[in-house]
């Protein structure tokens, strides 16, 4: 074969490799190998001085043009498959938008605060203001300073969780200590009437605990919102009207509300507040037992010895008070059938509040 045949065969093999190279890394190959520094046409001018002289013109000529084709085609196969390896990182990394979404779950405040929320909400409404009180109290805020004597049922061991006097002393003859985890919200309303300005119109929304074995209608932990009113000239009619008003707020405006009389050691007189069932609108159903009402809270008129015993004059000032289970309240808005459901956590049951 001449010199000229070879370098047209070198030429037509190149085309075939650049064709067919699959990626750049090929490419390169087929490049080092054709126009690289030992490459096979960098061989032929490199031996040029071997060329017969009559052929040196066409076959330096030839080498050269070989030497632009090829490159030309390796530039154009370069730019080829960049733009391949473009479109293939694009489609690999592509974002389908129709695929469904993964849903994150979003938590939310628990039925309980929402209910405390909400009940506060409405008291603000009325002028009133929050206060706070403590979960461990002693004897003396949570039964003696609310007309409750000594030998009082609510007082027993039964009911109260009394903490652990560890000084050594006897703390009473009962044996009991004088600091309990309070029973009730009610003692809010002894330092309210020691530590605030007259007239006092507050809430106080909080823990208590009984001792009690948890079951549809108890828990030995629960919350409750205490109501106090002290101020000149309050009447019966002021705590119907404004427990009627409250009723209606948080139940919903076709709710009826009932007071029954009571026994409260710290009101006089003392009631208990129903509001006629939702479920059956007051006709009876097994929610209330037939009887079309709910109770819901308790209240009365401050007992004048409470006033007495907290400094302020009940000649001159009078009041009521309320307490309302918050757990009792949720169950009766929301139709729940059993107060530990509350508690239990289960995502089905409050992912519905
Ligand atoms: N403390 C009472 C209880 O736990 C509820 C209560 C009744 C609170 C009458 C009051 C009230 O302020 O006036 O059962």
């Amino acid at each position: 074969m001449s010199l000229v045949d070879e370098i047209h065969s070198l030429i037509s093999d190149v085309s075939t490799k650049i064709a067919d190279s699959e990626n750049l890394d090929k490419l390169e190959e087929v490049r080092v190998a054709v126009t690289g520094k030992s490459g096979s046409l960098t061989g032929y001018l490199r031996n040029m001085g071997n060329v017969r002289k009559e052929e040196r013109a066409e076959v330096g000529k030839l080498v050269n043009s070989a030497r632009n084709e090829i490159e030309a085609k390796l530039a154009e196969k370069r730019e080829e498959l960049k733009a391949a390896e473009m479109q293939a990182k694009i489609a690999s990394s592509a974002v389908d938008v129709t695929l469904p979404g993964r849903c994150q779950h979003i938590g939310h405040q628990h039925l309980i605060s929402n209910i405390i929320d909400e009940c506060t909400d409405i008291f603000l409404g009325l002028g009133y203001t929050v206060k706070h009180g403590r979960e461990v109290e002693t004897d003396y805020y949570n039964f003696t300073a609310l007309n409750a004597p000594a030998d009082h049922p609510s007082r027993s061991m039964q009911d109260t969780f009394y903490c652990i006097d560890n000084s050594g002393d006897v703390a009473n003859v009962r044996g009991e200590s004088d600091v309990l985890l309070r029973t009730q919200t009610s003692g809010v309303q002894v330092h309210a009437m020691e530590d605030e300005e007259l007239p006092i119109y507050i809430i106080a929304p909080g823990k208590v605990y009984r001792r009690d074995v948890a079951d549809p209608s108890h828990l030995p932990q629960f919350h409750q919102i205490e109501g106090l009113v002290v101020d000149k000239g309050i009447t019966f009619g002021d705590l119907k009207g404004t427990l009627e008003y409250v009723c209606k707020a948080i139940f919903g405006e076709e709710r009826e509300t009932r007071f029954r009389a009571h026994y409260f050691p710290f009101t006089e007189p003392s009631c208990e507040a129903d509001v006629s069932c939702g479920i059956c609108g007051g006709k009876g159903c097994r929610m209330c037992k037939g009887t079309g009402w709910l109770e819901i809270l308790g209240c009365g008129m401050v007992d004048p010895n409470v006033l007495r015993m907290s400094g302020i004059d009940p000649e001159v000032y009078s009041g009521f008070a309320f307490g309302m289970g918050v757990e009792r309240i949720a169950c009766l808005k929301y139709n729940v059938p059993d107060l530990r459901m509350l508690l239990q956590g289960d995502e089905r049951f409050l992912k519905q509040f």
